[in-house]
């Protein structure tokens, strides 16, 4: 069955890396329906909308959508609604995406980028997954009001809730547990159980959910202890599965483990395997247009694409082995080069890869 994937560029170094992407997905030999629409600030510009109804239309129908980046300096005066981010905002909320995935790899060969001494972090290929959709950055009341008792009763003071209902928590802890027997089937779920309900809750029901997984391997860690063993031993994770808030400053620590963002894809994903695959940076305004722009995070985008919503994991890997090949031969664009290698822009990457493919 020919699968139906919604490409939408956006802004700045977007339709410059998506077209890299856009190649390699049709160089697989797999049935595929691509269809372009405007998204962001592009967007805005056609149609006074940074999501218009065509786009999310398009979204909706689509087995998966390959997003570039929105975003520029020039929109900052724009009301809220209008803004670029709002596009990406109402497509999570209107394909429900409740679970973003982020991968965190260091190539041996870009072992130098990171801040971590290369024997502690070369080779690393970690997954995190964090929900999206709960958490204290949702959850109500929340407010600025005066304190009526304590201490500081009469003072001003800021408050929020951490919540999380347990459908929610089990949701998250399934796609974790099938992500880890895509991978070495190991889960490691990250909470604040001595401390916080939310996470006694969220602890007991991953426990709960774990039955229906017995080949794979859970372990739990407390938050602080993970961000501590992100940067001691970060090779000893696998699959990381944690709340909104843990799994924002895990993901961004992760991230720079790596130290090369124009490397890192990621997915966010609702219960149905639907998804959008995007690269983790944004759109780069300031090398915008100069076609010097890294394309390899947004093409391992697409390779998620293919593992998690078109279950098309042999041709995921290719992606990524092609990937692997192109640094191995020395190819490198302007954020990842090195002294020696070979200096290459957006195209040029996109034609390594292909060859490589
Ligand atoms: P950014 O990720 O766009 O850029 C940060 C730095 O990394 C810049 O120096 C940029 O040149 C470089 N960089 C990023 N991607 C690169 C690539 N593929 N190859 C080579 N170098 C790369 O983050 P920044 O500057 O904070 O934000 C710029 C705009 O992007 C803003 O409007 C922001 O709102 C938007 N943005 C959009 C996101 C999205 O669409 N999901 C995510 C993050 C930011
Ligand atoms: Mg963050």
């Amino acid at each position: 069955m020919t699968k139906k994937i919604a490409v939408l560029p956006g802004d700045g170094i977007g339709s410059e890396i998506i077209e890299q992407a856009v190649r390699v997905l049709k160089a697989l030999d797999i049935p595929l329906e691509i269809e372009h629409a405007p998204v962001g600030g592009t967007a805005y510009d056609l149609h006074g909308h940074p999501l218009p109804p065509s786009t999310l239309k398009l979204a909706q129908e689509s087995h998966a959508v390959l997003f570039g980046a929105v975003g520029d300096w020039k929109y900052d005066k724009l009301p809220r609604e209008h803004r670029p981010e709002q596009a990406i905002l109402g497509l999570r909320k209107s394909l429900g995406l409740f679970a973003n995935l982020r991968p965190a790899i260091l190539y041996p060969e870009l072992a130098n980028a990171s801040s971590l001494k290369p024997e502690i972090v070369s080779g690393l290929d970690i997954l995190i997954l964090r929900e999206l959709t709960g958490d204290i950055y949702f959850g109500t009341p929340r407010g600025i009001r005066t304190a009526t008792d304590g201490p500081f009763a009469g003072s001003k003071e800021g408050f929020d809730t951490m919540r999380y209902a347990e459908p929610e928590i089990r949701r998250i802890a399934h796609l974790g547990f099938q992500a880890a027997q895509k991978r070495s089937r190991k889960l490691c779920s990250v909470d604040k159980a001595n401390v916080l309900e939310t996470s006694q809750l969220w602890r007991d029901t991953v426990i709960e959910v774990a039955k229906e997984y017995p080949d794979v391997a859970l372990t739990h860690m407390y938050v602080d202890n993970a961000a501590m063993q992100l940067v001691r031993a970060p090779r000893d994770f696998d699959v990381i599965v944690t709340g909104n808030l843990f799994g924002d400053i895990l993901s961004d620590e992760a991230a720079m483990l790596t130290g090369s963002i124009g490397m890192l894809p990621s997915a966010s994903m609702n219960a149905s395997g639907q998804g959008l695959y995007e690269p983790s940076h944004g759109s780069a305004p300031d090398i915008a247009g100069k076609g010097v722009a890294n394309p390899l995070a947004t093409i391992l985008s697409a390779a998620m694409l293919l593992r998690y919503s078109l279950d098309h994991d042999a041709q995921a890997k290719r992606i990524e082995q092609a990937v692997q090949r192109v640094l191995q031969q020395g190819f490198r664009t302007a954020d990842i080069y090195e002294a020696g290698m070979t200096k290459v822009g957006t195209a040029a990457m996109g034609d390594a890869v292909l060859k490589a493919l």
